[in-house]
């Protein structure tokens, strides 16, 4: 349909998700299993759902200060220090709109048009689009199936020039599950420091790295200084509709950041904020729950996926995404995600629509239950089949 209103040129540069497009195919469809969505199938624990219902109850109804309020700003810095990286709560932390608002600040506050950013292919396509909005050039660096899907710095090194400002970093990674060793985080904070860049280290499913603790860019020499944390309790706490999030940042980037939150949002939802901070300072008895289903589930999807003629899958080391290699099935990634959808009613994501480097790949979320898992498993392997 035609505007009334002329549209601007800003908003049709940007392109949509790949993600809602093949979940709203599914949506037409009945008896659907669905891998698309990377959403915790939990809902939220009850300690937390708790301090919001008690935070409404006290008054708790009044905008909140546009840095965030201080008993989860103050929380947010506990658990840094926790890990040796310290944030002052007054100066160094705001909490935001989920960890998109994070990124956006965090690129708003660095970013002039015509600055050039380096993120993966396969790309999370949020990334991309936030810094086109920001009239930024994504640059993309292709990451492969041999590192794990982590960035090879060499590479990395190539793409730099002299307009490059920043590196989005995104460990575990949305689409790959792909985490990157403390050899490739150190080789990478080098060329920061040698290029004087500024990394946007986007760590949403940090708390989902299976294979050991997560290490933060951050807390390499010289590295506070240029980097920007952004966080969420959306994936890590089950609190996706919550919309919150978290940034950490050197304090004259976090001024900038506070200060641009006011025309953005001006704040965050308070009684959520009350919410999310008995996330950090309650129970780890629900996320340590959580982190054993899912741990369960990538092993059942992983080997399932595996046992399938023309389908690998190497192990994703977090998040809750795993990127499966088809090009055994000789489909393109789209026609194998179609197909599967029209004949077996299965969710998958193109890795296509990730970026060039994510064709031959399809992304499946295994944030669904063990049963969706198994079914969804026995489906695929019949289409194999019959293709
Ligand atoms: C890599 C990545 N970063 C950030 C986000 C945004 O998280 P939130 O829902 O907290 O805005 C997502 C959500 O899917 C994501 O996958």
């Amino acid at each position: 349909m035609e505007a009334v209103i002329k549209l601007s040129q800003k908003s049709q540069k940007i392109d949509p998700s790949p993600i809602r497009a093949m979940a709203g195919k599914a949506s037409k469809l009945d008896d659907v299993v669905s891998f698309a969505i990377g959403e915790p199938d939990f809902t939220t624990p009850p300690n937390i759902v708790n301090a919001c219902i008690e935070a409404l109850k006290r008054g708790e109804t009044h905008y909140a200060p546009n840095k965030g309020i201080e008993l989860l700003r103050r929380a947010v810095s506990d658990f840094y220090a926790k890990r040796g990286l310290s944030y002052d709560p007054e100066e160094e932390v705001i909490v935001t709109n989920g960890g998109l608002e994070a990124l956006l600040l965090g690129m708003s506050a660095t970013l002039d048009p015509g600055d050039e950013v380096i993120i993966s292919n396969p790309y999370w396509s949020n990334h991309r689009e936030q810094i086109k909005y920001l009239d930024a050039i994504p640059v993309e660096v292709p990451v492969y199936e041999k590192d794990g899907f982590a960035f090879d710095p060499e590479n990395l090194k190539q793409a730099i020039t002299a307009k490059t400002r920043m590196i989005v970093l995104n460990y575990p990674s949305n689409p790959t599950g792909g985490v990157a060793s403390k050899e490739v985080l150190t080789a990478i904070a080098e060329l920061a420091i040698e290029h004087d860049l500024v990394i946007l280290s986007d760590d949403v499913y940090e708390c989902f790295c299976y294979d050991g603790e997560p290490f933060s860019i951050a807390s390499l020499p010289g590295m506070k200084e240029r980097t920007i944390i952004c966080n969420s309790f959306s994936k890590s706490y089950a609190m996706t509709g919550w919309r919150v999030g978290f940034a950490c940042a050197h304090e004259p980037v976090m001024k900038m950041m506070v200060k641009l939150q006011e025309d953005i949002v001006s704040c965050i939802h308070t009684p959520s904020q009350f919410a999310a901070a008995e996330a950090l300072n309650g129970t780890r008895e629900y996320l340590d729950e959580m982190i054993a289903r899912y741990t369960a589930r990538r092993r059942l999807l992983v080997d399932g996926l595996n046992r399938i003629d023309g389908i690998s899958c190497i192990e994703p080391a977090g998040a809750f995404y795993a990127f499966a290699n088809i090009t055994g099935t000789g489909l393109s990634s789209v026609d194998f995600a179609e197909r599967l959808l029209d004949s077996k009613h299965v969710v998958v994501v193109p890795g296509s629509g990730f970026g060039s480097a994510g064709e031959g790949f399809i992304r499946l979320s295994y944030a669904t239950s063990e049963e969706a898992i198994e079914e969804g498993l026995a489906r695929m392997q019949a289409f194999v089949k019959e293709i």
